[in-house]
Order: structure tokens, then C-alpha cells, then sequence
């Protein structure tokens, strides 16, 4: 009985996200860019840079991070963000409305990545009538309806369990036609993570995890190792992976 219960409390659906305080997480985590994070934009920048115009988009528990969103907004004529947690979904609502200017120096960073691509856009306005918000599960999202998309630091840190882990980046990488580009980025070890008052659990992932749980679902895979040098985002981690590639449609 014990054993059941332990089980079940490291599971998805077992996690308070409703109560996710998405004013702390935004704080904690993007009230500044981090150096880490303008790496990751620098390279999710020049990854997206073939990926052309028009398509339609996907960024998955987007929680209150808007720089995904941000990085594919050249390639995308719509970009839908899913998110389980009522708390972050009603932030997000609030924000792609007229987005606070804590996130321009976000957009500064892709600019100075691929100016070609990101100065003629408007980002407020663009942001605004481009992106859509729907309260939903990663564990059910629709095959093959995306061409494009992003799920930062999800798939590890929604569960302990390792199924999971591996099924939500491929149910990620499966909504996608194949074809599509995607980055994904996840803490490296992470041993879970707090939230003020609430504990999140997490799957303490590797580059080779990342890549093999992948390998089913995608092509031309790159898995880099982001480290977040002398100053980390919290204890129990050791840096970031982004892993970028193309959805094969299997
Ligand atoms: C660690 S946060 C990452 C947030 C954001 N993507 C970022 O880069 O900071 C994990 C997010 O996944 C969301 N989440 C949890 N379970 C989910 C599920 N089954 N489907 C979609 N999102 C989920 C949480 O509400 C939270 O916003």
C-alpha cells in the first residue's frame, strides 16, 4: 500500500499543477536573462533560421516562459501554447495580450542571433494576434498537427517517473508533421525543484537519455550540454540540454 502511494505521488497526474504560483516561477526564472538562456536563444535562433514562414506552431507547457514562443515567431502565421496548469494558462492570457518589458531584452537576444529574421517583426503586436492558449495535457495532444515547435523544460520536470519522461517528449515530437523542426530543453540531473511553497518532482536526465528517447520519433538530432556556470537557477541541477531535430512522423 505504501509502495502505491509513493508511486502514484511522482506521477503527472498526481501534481498540484493548478497551485503552480506562476508570478514566483516568473520571477525566479525570467525576471533577468540568464546566460544560459541567451545561449539556448542564440542557438534555437539559427536552428529556426531555415525553417521559412507561415507555419503553424507549437509550444508545449509553456508555463510563463514566453521566449520559445518569441524565437518562433518569423516561421509562424499561428503558435499555440498548451498548458495543463489553470494558474500559468490564465497568466499566459494576460501577458501575450501586451507582453511586460521584462521580455525585451529576450527579444533583444534573438535579434542579435538572426537580425535578418527578427527585426522586421513586431513582436508585441505579433505575439498578440498570432498566439492562441489552450489548457491541455501533453500526454494528449493530436499526431502530426504541428510544423513547427518548442517544449522547454517539460517533459523531465512534470514527473519522476521515467516512462513518463519518455513518453511526454515523444508525444511532444509525434504531434508534430514529419518534417517539422523542434527544440527542446531540459535540466540536466535535476533531482525536482520548488515553486514557493510547492515541490515539483523531476526525472534526472542526461544527453544521452535525451538522445535515445528521441531517436524513435525524430532525424538530424543534435543534443548540446548548456552549462550554467557559477550561478544555477537552484540547487539539484547541473546545467541545461537543448536538443533540436526533426519530427520523422513515426
Ligand atoms: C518546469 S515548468 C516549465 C515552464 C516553461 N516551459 C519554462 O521554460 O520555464 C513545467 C510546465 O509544464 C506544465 N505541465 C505540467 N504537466 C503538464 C502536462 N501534462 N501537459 C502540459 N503541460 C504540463 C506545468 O504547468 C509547467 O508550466
Amino acid at each position: 500500500m505504501r509502495l502505491m502511494i509513493d508511486l502514484a505521488t511522482n506521477r503527472n497526474d498526481s501534481q498540484p499543477w493548478d497551485d503552480f504560483d506562476s508570478r514566483w516561477y516568473l520571477a525566479h526564472n525570467y525576471e533577468n536573462l540568464r546566460l544560459d538562456d541567451r545561449e539556448i536563444i542564440e542557438r534555437v535562433a539559427n536552428f529556426f533560421a531555415a525553417s521559412g514562414e507561415q507555419r503553424c506552431g507549437i509550444d508545449v507547457g509553456s508555463g510563463t516562459n514566453l521566449y520559445p514562443a518569441l524565437a518562433m515567431l518569423p516561421s509562424c502565421r499561428q503558435i499555440t501554447l498548451v498548458e495543463r496548469s489553470r494558474s500559468n494558462v490564465a497568466w499566459l492570457m494576460r501577458e501575450i495580450r501586451q507582453f511586460a518589458p521584462s521580455w525585451d531584452p529576450f527579444w533583444g537576444a534573438l535579434v542579435n542571433a538572426d537580425a535578418d529574421r527578427y527585426k522586421p517583426v513586431e513582436p508585441r503586436e505579433a505575439l498578440a494576434a498570432r498566439t492562441e492558449v489552450l489548457c491541455g495535457s501533453i500526454f494528449e495532444l493530436p499526431r502530426c498537427e504541428w510544423e513547427i515547435g518548442t517544449m522547454f523544460f517539460v517533459a523531465e520536470s512534470i514527473t519522476a517517473e521515467a516512462d513518463e519522461f519518455e513518453r511526454a517528449t515523444q508525444c511532444f515530437v509525434r504531434s508534430l508533421k514529419p518534417g517539422a523542426p523542434f527544440a527542446a530543453a531540459f535540466m540536466r540531473h535535476s533531482v525536482g525543484y520548488q515553486v514557493n511553497r510547492l515541490h515539483f518532482p523531476a526525472v534526472a536526465v542526461d544527453e544521452g537519455q535525451v538522445g535515445e528517447c528521441l531517436d524513435p520519433v525524430a532525424y538530424d538530432v543534435t543534443v548540446t550540454m548548456i552549462p550554467s556556470g557559477a550561478n544555477p537557477l537552484r540547487d539539484g541541477y547541473d546545467g541545461m540540454i537543448l536538443a533540436t531535430g526533426y519530427a520523422n512522423g513515426k
